[in-house]
């Protein structure tokens, strides 16, 4: 062969290269692309431009395409087959990242689809970095029937396998049915951009088949029904952009894997003491106040990122740095509910102190609570097992644990809300705790009826009998004598204290007793 015909023939083989290369880059085509626009929807591959550090992509599998032959489906190929998979850095730390394609057959499951995302998937558990999922997809892919099936669950199994040693993080970005929404489900997170994302097993025209429930897509399934009623969500974000900042904040708080600590900022001590918490707490121990103004306070500036906001919001739970160290903060909320716990709270508080606990992230509880909510909705539903959750979920925790109690701390929630006596580190208290069995009023009532009903003034003894009980227990002084509250504190110099004890907490070592795993009450 000539000079000549060699180079011809290699820049042919180059041209091929690039063919395919601007090829992959259309997805499903510019028409789908352009309807994608339309929609409000980025593409797959504009995601991940927003999402990582610029330039830092790279992809994997780019030319990968499906096997499938029934329904002349091997007259339509599109390279990739359906999902950018590749990795890249947020904040200059590693990450693994899925970004499913609308544009080719709704971004629906093929074989060769989840053999790119399980590659993926055991790329991330080898080097310990986190998977983030970008979802968008109308599930198994039809055309392949039981191959797309096995698909699904070769991807559940490394969800499954992967839970508790990297991250894994899904956003929700566009219709999501059927399979493509079970991964996000065994995920840590699952945050869903507003009125262009939806999660359902069965759709709007399944349901109105079997149930006659005419229902949209975005009541069965929208990002306001999954971050309050469902609480299938743990965030959503207003457009797509939102979304891919909000998981760039999300990583911030988290190690890579759970052999890694947090990442720390720097950060300098000064005016720790928070004058404005002196007055925090009202008069009336039957008053509510926002929890999250306490908790705004005590972390630094700006840190706190909620987690299912809007959901059961008699707990609040979320991210935020103290002294520059991440931690995950859980707080009854006396604004609803005076804060007591329920079935949802439970849950809610269960699922992210497990969360906290599978990558080293300290935990600091803030307890006001009267107890567990009474009635027949909760206990025909369970709280006794779901109330459980959160009890096994604290006690399990080998992390750095601090508590504080703003005010009440009534009965069996006591216990729970991560007491010394299930493994808490350091246990505050402010002078306006009230720790006992239960309120002064209800236990007065109980032990001094004979007295009470006796009395020419019903009303008065019981007032009285009320002051004497509230009098010997309403305060932190019986807990402290025990030793069961380590330090009864001023509210302003919380902040201090607990940087303090969580640095003094840093190399912390409790170990569980051997065993293959626990049972938590499910
Ligand atoms: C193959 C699919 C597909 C699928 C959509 N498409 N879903 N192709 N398999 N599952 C294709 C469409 O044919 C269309 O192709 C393109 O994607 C866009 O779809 P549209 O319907 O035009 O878009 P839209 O109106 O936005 O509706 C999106 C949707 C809807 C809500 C996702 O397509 C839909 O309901 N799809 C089916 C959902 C479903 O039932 N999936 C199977 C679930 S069973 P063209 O060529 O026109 O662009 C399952 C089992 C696993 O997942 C269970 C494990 C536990």
């Amino acid at each position: 062969m000539s000079n000549t015909s060699i180079q011809a023939n290699a820049m042919n083989k180059r041209d091929l290269l690039q063919q395919k290369r601007d090829e992959a880059q259309l997805g499903g085509g510019q028409a789908r692309i352009d309807s994608q626009h339309k929609k409000g929807k980025l593409t797959a591959r504009e995601r991940l431009h927003f999402l990582l550090d610029e330039g830092s992509f790279e992809e994997i599998g780019a030319f990968v395409a499906h096997r499938s032959k029934d329904f002349g489906m091997e007259k339509q190929q599109f390279l990739g087959d359906g999902v950018v998979t590749g990795y890249g850095t947020i904040d200059g730390r590693l990450v693994y990242v899925f970004s499913q394609d609308f544009t080719v057959f709704g971004g629906s499951l093929s074989e060769t689809h989840a053999e790119k995302i399980c590659k993926l998937m055991d790329m991330a558990m080898k080097a310990g970095a986190p998977l983030i999922g970008l979802n968008d997809s109308g599930g198994a892919r039809i055309q392949e029937g039981v191959v797309s099936l096995g698909g699904y669950a070769d991807i559940f199994y490394r969800n499954t396998m992967a839970s508790g040693v990297i991250p894994q993080i899904s956003a929700i970005m566009g219709p999501c049915a059927g399979g493509a929404v079970y991964s996000p489900a065994i995920t840590d997170f699952i945050m869903m951009v507003e009125n262009t994302s939806y999660m359902f097993v069965t759709g709007p025209n399944v349901v109105k088949t079997v149930t006659h429930e005419e229902v949209t897509s975005e009541e069965l399934g929208g990002a306001s029904l999954h971050s309050s009623k469902s609480g299938v969500a743990h965030f959503t974000a207003a457009n797509e952009i939102d979304c891919l900042n909000q998981l760039r904040k999300l990583l911030s708080y988290i190690p890579s894997n759970c052999e890694e600590r947090t990442p720390n900022l720097a950060y300098n001590q000064s005016n720790e003491i928070r004058e404005v918490l002196k007055n925090i707490i009202p008069e009336n121990p039957n008053q509510p106040y926002d929890m999250r103004e306490v908790i705004e306070q005590i972390a630094d500036e700006g840190s706190f990122y909620e987690v299912h906001k809007n959901y059961a919001e008699n707990i609040v739970v979320g991210f935020a740095r103290l002294g520059g160290r991440s931690i995950g903060i859980v707080g009854n909320q006396p604004s609803q509910l005076a804060g007591c716990l329920d079935i949802h709270a439970s849950q809610k508080g269960a699922r992210f102190v497990r969360f906290c606990d599978s990558f080293n992230i300290p935990l600091l509880v803030f307890e006001d609570v009267p107890g567990f909510l009474p009635g027949t909705d909760q206990e025909w539903n369970a709280i006794i097992t779901n109330g459980a959750k959160l009890l096994y979920a604290f006690c399990e925790a080998t992390v750095p644990r601090v508590t504080v109690i703003t005010r009440k701390a009534y009965g069996g929630a006591y216990d729970v809300m991560n007491s010394k006596h299930i493994g808490c580190d350091m246990n505050f208290a402010w002078p306006t705790a009230e720790i006992a069995v239960m309120g002064a009023k209800g236990a007065a009532e109980i032990i001094f009826k004979k007295e009470i009903d006796a009395a020419a003034d019903s009303a008065a003894e019981l007032a009285k009998k009320e002051k004497e009980y509230g009098d010997i227990f309403a305060n932190p002084y019986r807990a402290a004598e025990r030793g069961f509250i380590d330090e009864v504190i001023f509210p302003e110099e919380t902040r201090l204290k607990l940087i303090k004890a969580f640095k003094m907490l840093e190399n912390k070592v409790a170990n569980l007793p051997r065993k293959k795993h626990g049972n938590i009450p499910l």
